[in-house]
């Protein structure tokens, strides 16, 4: 079981436009989204901050799309969808990475984003993965996929082409 950092992001490092855009992403990243599904597989459970939450909302189509429990970490009353397994949290995440293992079992926890709120994770050690799909395109602005400083580089697993335009790489992280 791992806790991975799963995410798009732009050439220069943005997972979302200033505005919360996706559109440069479906516009330019990979067509064929197997590799999405086979991910999700392997997650027990999902972590993600309340901006990213609110982009689901807000731009899903359909039902709420995942199975497993998933963790918003927000300090506001947001709406919650019926039938879905979505908890309101805030604070520490150390903690909450003991109940995100709890729920996952022995499958996977996703960490979807933010980048401040991964941030908080590899502040604690807790990030063992990422899996970055790097789509050719600058942004030049937007929200960061990352806002930490890493002194030492992270180790490559693996490298997988997704398309003409996106590049998969996963990081080891600890
Ligand atoms: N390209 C991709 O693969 C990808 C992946 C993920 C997200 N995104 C996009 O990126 C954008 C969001 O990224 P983001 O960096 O702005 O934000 P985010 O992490 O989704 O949300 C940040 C917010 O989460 C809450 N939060 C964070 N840590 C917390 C903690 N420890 N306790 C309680 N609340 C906490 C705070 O809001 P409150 O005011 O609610 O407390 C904070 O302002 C969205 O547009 C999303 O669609 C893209």
């Amino acid at each position: 079981m791992k806790t991975i950092y799963f995410a798009a992001a732009s050439l220069d490092g943005f997972i979302a436009d200033k505005n919360d855009s996706l559109e440069w992403l479906f516009k330019n990243g990979p067509t064929d989204l197997q590799f999405i599904d086979q991910f999700i597989e392997t997650v027990g459970a999902i972590a993600m901050g309340s901006s990213t939450y609110q982009w689901l909302l807000d731009n899903m189509e359909g039902p709420w799309p995942y199975k497993v429990p998933c963790l918003v970490f927000t300090h506001r009353n947001l709406k919650k969808i019926e039938g879905a397994d979505i908890r309101f949290t805030q604070g520490d995440v150390l903690s909450q990475h003991e109940e995100l293992k709890r729920l996952a079992a022995d499958k996977n926890i996703w960490l979807m984003g933010g980048g401040d709120l991964v941030g908080q994770f590899y502040d604690h050690g807790l990030v063992d993965e990422m899996n970055i799909q790097t789509v050719s395109v600058f942004l030049n602005e937007g929200k960061k996929l990352f806002s930490r400083r890493t002194e030492t580089a992270f180790k490559i697993r693996e490298i997988r082409q997704r398309g003409e335009t996106c590049v998969e790489v996963v990081y080891a992280v600890r």
